[in-house]
């Protein structure tokens, strides 16, 4: 049934209806037997990848680097990391995959580069040198006895402060990252133009599109002030206020964006440190031709505590989830922005460790009983997929994989984060103070980098679950005794791809079943609007989507309305549904969609929706999703 909506036409766009599945190159599959994933690996899962019902893959970086950042330090734009492969390898991956259908999205890391570039050797050699002004320099500050002192309090992400003195030429230069990270000058029209000369590069070689690493922070303040002391306990301060979406950021964006849009390219823009969404929206508009969607934190750092050191605690709370989730989903919708959906990705903790409420309301260490686990994922699945915007899936999420154990002790951690956050609480707290490490500690198993980092678990064989690929391991020269890069989960056995693949019951197949539904149903939950159903409740997240039919702009849009139902508890609940006195007829729609629509997707059998009595049962992590289609 038609009719006249006097909402704007939809804007079609073949990245919206798609979805993302990244991979982490060094923890996917090691075809070779050195402990390290490769992209010949890589390419011998394609098929599983294809069978998950995704549309595009992204590779965090596989370039040349040596590896400080693991390959987010990049020291030659044109050559692959050998451990990962050749370039013949790269043609192949990107073969493989258009072959099925799949685009490939590359890791674009031009905020700094390596100081192992040959550009940074340039500029490093001498202040007279060509190159010296692609990166940041600045002369010293000088303290009371006549020390060189950085010339602004800023703080590198990585702890410390974001210069590092070149005791040669007497000048600091800026890493926001680490000292071996320097951050690139894109004031200099040459380092925009190489930029773009690396684009069209791999464009040219068939890459589809990119993901743009901290692309937020390439225009900083010319002034360099000295950042707000947000945090009266640290030497150096949060200074993104600085150089987080500074007064260039938009032209260097539109630059790069008339490049993507001659080859059709896909953009996702990661923009830590910015929470007003009209910020990002600039990025984002949809004629503003500069990126297709952006990463935005709030999400994500929603176990931080706000302007103080990640790794201290900070519980989760539903009721915060459902405002950031809302905010950002009304706001884009009515825009006519575009969301990058993401709950994992190789910077985060799992989330099924990080985004359920237990049952004994412990958050750490966190215990979740085999089932359980499941349905976490499974609920997690369904709540991330079916938002407004574009599904980031990362790997491993598919599977249901969890935190690092509570074995884990410092040694087993290799992120650089969080071996110089150790190295600058074991100074600052010299006496081996047990209970401060012991809380760091426990914040790191729970939001450190590394939790993402285990190898992919691909089945139940000993001793590394076919990360490193059987008939290797067995004929490597050091006779199997290789071991991963980083330490495999324990829970292998258990959690494999071999015992999920297949099983519909499996996080895999809800996975996979909860991608079909987003494209069965495709301009409900692609281009529908976002509508919270209930804020206040602390346990159940209820949204509803909504798209008006018609074919009045012929574009023949299939109009309905879904409600999506999510216990994140991990006990039984009943949801009282809202009545019709609740917002501009919310209550009435949910009833009419509960009471008349189909269950097209849910991780229990028989769903207990009791209308009549104004309340649905929910199980525990339980999710189901109704539909209504219009004419139906
Ligand atoms: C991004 C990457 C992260 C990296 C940082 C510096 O946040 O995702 O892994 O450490 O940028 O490049
Ligand atoms: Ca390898």
């Amino acid at each position: 049934m038609a009719s006249t909506s006097t909402a704007p036409p939809i804007k079609r766009a073949w990245w919206k209806e798609s979805s993302v599945y990244q991979i982490y190159p060094a923890s996917f599959k090691d075809s070779n037997g050195d402990g390290i994933g490769d992209i010949p690996g890589i390419i011998s899962e394609l098929d599983y990848i294809k069978n998950l019902g995704v549309d595009i893959v992204w590779l965090s970086p596989i370039l040349q680097s040596p590896q400080v950042d693991m390959g987010y330090d990049i020291s030659n734009y044109y050559e692959i990391h050998p451990p990962y492969g050749t370039l013949r390898d790269v043609d192949a991956l990107i073969e493989g995959l258009h072959a099925r259908g799949l685009k490939y999205v590359m890791d674009l890391v031009t905020n700094h580069t390596s100081d192992q570039h040959e550009w940074f050797k340039q500029a490093i050699s001498s202040p007279q040198n060509p190159y010296r002004n692609w990166y940041i320099w600045k002369k010293p500050k000088y303290d009371a006895d006549g020390t060189p002192q950085p010339p602004n309090n800023w703080r590198s992400h990585f702890g410390g402060s974001a210069w590092t003195l070149d005791p040669q030429s007497n000048e600091y230069y800026l890493h926001l990252y680490a000292k071996e990270q320097p951050d690139l000058n894109w004031d200099n029209p040459d380092v925009r133009a190489e930029v773009h000369r690396i684009v069209r590069h791999w464009l040219d070689k068939g890459v589809d599109g990119f993901r743009i690493d901290v692309i937020n922070f390439i225009s900083k303040d010319p002034a360099f002030p000295d950042a707000p002391i947000t945090d009266p306990s640290q030497k150096w301060q949060d200074g993104s206020k600085y150089y987080a979406c500074g007064p260039k950021l938009h032209d260097y964006l539109r630059e790069l964006g008339s490049i993507l849009k001659e080859y059709d390219a896909f953009s996702v823009g990661e923009m830590p440190c910015v929470s007003d969404p009209a910020e990002i929206l600039k990025a984002v508009g949809f004629d503003r031709g500069e990126l297709s969607m952006v990463f935005h934190f709030e999400i994500m750092d929603i176990d931080h505590p706000p302007n103080a050191d990640k790794y201290l605690p900070y519980p989760f709370t539903l009721p915060t989830l459902k405002r950031l989730v809302s905010k950002w989903q009304t706001f884009m919708h009515d825009n006519s922005g575009w969301n990058a959906l993401y709950i994992e990705n190789h910077d985060q903790g799992r989330s099924i460790s990080r985004l359920t409420l237990p049952h004994n309301n412990t958050t750490t260490p966190r215990t979740i009983t085999p089932h359980h686990r499941t349905l976490a994922g499974q609920m997690l699945a369904t709540f991330l997929a079916l938002q407004s915007g574009t599904p980031f899936i990362y790997q491993g999420q598919e599977l249901g994989m969890i935190n690092v154990s509570p074995h884990w002790t410092i040694h087993d951690f290799r992120d650089i984060e969080i071996l110089n956050h150790w190295q600058e609480l074991c100074e600052r707290y010299p006496n081996d103070n047990n209970v401060v490490q012991e809380r760091a500690l426990r914040e790191y198993r729970l939001k450190s980098r590394d939790n993402a980092r285990t190898p992919m678990q691909w089945d139940a064989s000993e001793p590394w679950a076919g990360f490193i690929m059987p008939a290797t391991a067995a004929t490597n020269e050091s006779g199997g005794g290789v071991k991963p890069w980083i330490g495999i989960h324990e829970d292998y056995k258990e959690w494999n791809a071999a015992r999920q693949v297949g099983d519909e019951k499996s996080v895999y197949g809800y996975w996979k079943r909860v991608l079909g539904v987003r494209k069965a149903w495709g301009d409900i939950f692609v281009y529908g609007d976002y509508g919270l159903v209930d804020g206040g409740d602390e346990r159940v997240f209820v949204y509803k989507r909504e798209i008006r039919g018609g074919d009045g702009d012929g574009q023949g849009v299939r109009g309905g309305i879904a409600v999506v139902v999510l216990n994140f508890w991990e006990g039984e609940v009943e949801w009282v549904v809202p009545g019709d006195e609740d917002d501009n007829g919310m209550g009435e729609a949910v009833r009419r969609v509960l009471e008349g629509g189909k269950v097209v997707l849910g991780n229990y059998e028989g769903q207990r929706i009791e209308t009549g009595k104004g309340k649905v049962v929910l199980r525990p992590l339980e999710a189901f999703v109704v539909v209504l289609a219009e004419g139906e």
